[in-house]
């Protein structure tokens, strides 16, 4: 396969100013990521003064060691409800990835109880219902580091009803044969009870499991009447009396001991053995220089796609017809992939060429990675005589319905329909990451003041009043100061709009973790059952 020729100058001053800019996004994001961390530390002191560990800390208790975790949403409802985006930053209370315990590939989720106890915030919610539709469409076992206060009660009414998909969630990955496990650390009262009694495998952690649909404050508030703990729910009870509990752990560090024998007796099955890869000719450090922070600024996709596939190889489908859509076929990491890219807006002869490429890579069982920057399809009276709503409609049908793995990578503009049809998140992308400088919207702030405009001077021509300039202008440049505060990565990322931001320098990495989970999915023969595992 022929190797892609950089023409990239790296000692340009373009270069350099890009990376400048790459590296002050990714220092602002990993900034927000810490301060996530410390928030949850702040309660370390207290987590060691009863005898447990830390969330993260369990996390790494757990799984394998020198095993790659690859974390979710880290900033999860930044800015939103108790999260201000500044000091506190809560990752939506729930620390969430894929990673290998016993050998094998698990979806984890872990309440970061340092923060409010670990209570189920709204969008901790979601990003909890997301992990597990990666866990079911995966076919990952589901373990769980439960300890929470249940649902966040100065927040009820924006979770509460929502809330209830992450139990019917535990109730459907039972059933479809991927079992869940349950490590309880600490208190987990209300939904933090059902997080337990709906797993198929619990774990209680002698003197700290504490299960309970009502803990002493909510039964003194709801009954009056007064108990402790540990006669409520304590893990010998559970692990003796009630039956909720099958293993009875000394510490958090002999649950997950035993959270981890649980998953090396499933006889799960290891890793896809890794294909033969070879690196890219260019280094991925050049990514930074490569790509325009500002989606405007054109560039060739080939030169991203260069430091992502093995050996730089890229076979173009097509490259003088519908020229500014690029698709083609590579490796990554071994894995035969289809890529489709942009180098410009998708006309009618763009639409066209990717529409037959996802059918090619269907018929050939090829993952598909899309490049994601577009500022949309085509207008004008050319585009539109050429059929261009056809066209991007046929595109649009066969990205949705495609059959094969579909991995996304939000690298720059996610405009207008252009986002529907390179696989925005609406589309089924079994993982979706985005760089920091990725920008969504419907289309760009200036248009659609613009738009607006046009259509207050219409109005008024019709009405036959006179056009308020003022007025327009005025709202006009709300709707820009709007657009550019709701399109940028971390409004996207807060929202789940994808599965996280990443540094572009590990694109590679990241489309090869997950080309591998989906190949370790596809080959896995899942052994249902009608109404998922009980407690008889
Ligand atoms: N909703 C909102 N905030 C809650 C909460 C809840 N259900 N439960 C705890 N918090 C907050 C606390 O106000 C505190 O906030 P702060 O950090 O801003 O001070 C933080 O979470 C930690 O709580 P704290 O009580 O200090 O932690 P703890 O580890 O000593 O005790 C619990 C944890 C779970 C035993 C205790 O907080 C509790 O019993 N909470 C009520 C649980 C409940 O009844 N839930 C019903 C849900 S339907």
């Amino acid at each position: 396969m022929p190797a892609i020729a950089s023409n990239v100058i790296v000692e340009s001053e373009a270069f350099r100013a890009n990376r400048l800019a790459y590296l002050e996004l990714i220092a602002q994001f990993r900034s927000l990521e810490r301060k996530v961390r410390a928030a949850s530390a702040r309660a370390d002191d207290k987590f060691r003064s009863r005898g447990q560990l830390p969330p993260r800390e369990r996390i790494n208790w757990l799984v394998d060691r020198d095993s790659p975790f690859l974390e979710l949403s880290t900033l999860c409802g930044l800015g939103m409800h108790e999260d201000d985006g500044v000091d506190n930053v809560y990752g939506g209370g729930l620390i969430a990835g894929i990673g290998v315990v016993s050998g094998v590939r698990c979806l984890i989720a872990a309440n970061d109880s340092g923060i409010k106890g670990g209570t189920a915030h709204p969008m901790g919610v979601e990003k909890a219902i997301r992990a597990q539709e990666i866990a079911l469409h995966e076919k990952l076992p589901y373990v769980q580091l439960v300890e929470s206060a249940g649902a966040n009660l100065l927040l009820q009414a924006e979770m509460f009803v929502r809330g209830g998909a992450t139990f019917a969630n535990m109730a459907r990955l039972s059933a479809a044969g991927i079992p869940v496990i349950s490590i309880v650390h600490g208190s987990s009262t209300a939904g933090g009870a059902y997080q337990t009694g709906l797993a198929d495998y619990v774990v209680m952690v002698r003197g700290r499991s504490k299960v309970f649909l009502a803990g002493p404050p909510l039964l003194k508030a709801a009954t009056g009447e007064i108990a402790k703990d540990e006669a409520l729910g304590g893990a010998e009870l559970h692990c003796v009396t009630t039956g909720l509990g099958e293993y009875l752990a000394e510490d958090d560090a002999d649950a997950l001991r035993i959270g981890r024998e649980v998953l090396a007796h499933l006889g799960w099955g290891g890793p896809t053995p890794r294909p033969p890869a070879r690196a890219p000719l260019y280094d991925a450090e050049e990514l930074l220089g490569v790509v325009p922070v500002d989606y405007r600024k054109p560039y060739d996709v080939r030169e991203v796609i260069a430091r992502i596939v093995d050996g730089s190889e890229f076979l173009d489908f097509k490259p003088g017809y519908g020229a500014e859509t690029v698709c083609g076929h590579a490796a990554i990491e071994g894995r035969p992939v289809g890529l489709i890219g942009n180098n410009g807006p998708i006309d009618s002869a763009g639409a066209s060429k990717a529409g037959q490429f996802i059918q090619l890579c269907c018929q050939a069982g090829l993952p598909i990675v899309f490049l994601q920057n577009t500022t949309g399809y085509l207008v004008g009276v050319a585009a539109e005589t050429s059929g261009i709503v056809k066209h991007g409609s046929k595109m649009i049908q066969a990205v949705t319905n495609a059959n094969v793995p579909k991995l996304t990578l939000q690298i720059g503009g996610s405009f207008g329909a252009g986002h529907y049809g390179m696989c925005g998140r609406s589309f089924g992308p079994r993982f979706l990451f985005s760089w920091p400088n990725a920008r969504f919207a419907v289309m760009g702030g200036e248009q659609a003041a613009k738009v607006m405009t046009i259509v207050a001077e219409d109005a008024a021509a019709a009405r036959g009043l006179p056009f308020d300039g003022d007025k327009v202008m005025a709202q006009g440049a709300k709707i820009v100061a709007g657009y550019d505060r709701q399109s940028t990565a971390l409004f996207a990322t807060a929202r789940l709009w994808d599965d996280g931001l990443i540094d572009p320098r590990d694109s590679r990495a990241t489309l090869a973790f997950c080309l591998e989970t989906c190949a370790e999915s596809d080959a896995r023969v899942l052994r249902p059952n009608a109404f998922g595992v009980a407690r008889f």
